[in-house]
C-alpha cells in the first residue's frame, strides 16, 4: 500500500523542488501500482479538481485540526485536510475497533518542512487502511520521513 502527501495543488512554491506535482499522473500511478490500498493528502480547495481524476470507489476521510494556524483575512480558516483513499485491508475481526473516517489531531510546529503530518495522523492512517506489520507500505513523498518511522514502530511494537 501507498501513502501519496506531495505539495498540495499550487502550493509548490513551498518546497525546495518549487515543481508542481502532475496529480493525474499520480492517481494513475496510485491506482495502477498499488491496487492493496493507498490515501492521498490534499487540500479542500482542491478536492473539486482532484475528485474526478478517481476511480468511483475512493472515499474521502477527514485530517481536522483543532490547532491550526489562523492566517489574517482568512476566516473562516482552513482547519481540516480531506485524504482521499481507496482499498486498504477490508476484512476486520469483529473484535476489532471500527476505525473512524476522521482523525483529530493538533498540527506540527518545529518540524522544519511544510506540511509535516503529527504521529497521531500517521497512526490512524495505518488504521485507516488496515496496514499490519510485515506489509510493504511506501511513502512516496517521505518530507521528513515521519510516516515511515511511524510505521516502522508500529512493525516493531506489534513483533514485540
Ligand atoms: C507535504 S510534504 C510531505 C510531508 C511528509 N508527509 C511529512 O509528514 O513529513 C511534500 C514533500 O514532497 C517534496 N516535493 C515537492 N515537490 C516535489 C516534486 N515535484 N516531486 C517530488 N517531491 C516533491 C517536498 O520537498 C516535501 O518533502
Amino acid at each position: 500500500m501507498a501513502y501519496a502527501d506531495p505539495p498540495y495543488v499550487g502550493c509548490a512554491n513551498l518546497y525546495p523542488e518549487k515543481r508542481e506535482v502532475d496529480h493525474a499522473e499520480l492517481i494513475t500511478r496510485l491506482v495502477d501500482e498499488f491496487p492493496d490500498g493507498w490515501a492521498l493528502s490534499c487540500h479542500t480547495p482542491s478536492l473539486r479538481e482532484l475528485l474526478p481524476m478517481c476511480p468511483d470507489d475512493v472515499r474521502v476521510a477527514a485530517w481536522v485540526k483543532p490547532f491550526a494556524v489562523f492566517k489574517p483575512n482568512v476566516n473562516p480558516a482552513y482547519a481540516w485536510e480531506p485524504v482521499i483513499w481507496r482499498g486498504g485491508r477490508r476484512k476486520r475481526e469483529r473484535t476489532e475497533g471500527t476505525v473512524r473516517d476522521w482523525v483529530s489531531a493538533n498540527v506540527t510546529l518545529r518540524r522544519g518542512l511544510v506540511g509535516a503530518k503529527p504521529d497521531g495522523f500517521c497512526r490512524w492512517l495505518f488504521d485507516l487502511l488496515g496496514v499490519q506489520p510485515g506489509d510493504e507500505f511506501i511513502d512516496l513523498f517521505p518530507g521528513t520521513g515521519v510516516v515511515s518511522q511511524m510505521f516502522d514502530r508500529l512493525d516493531q511494537r506489534l513483533a514485540l
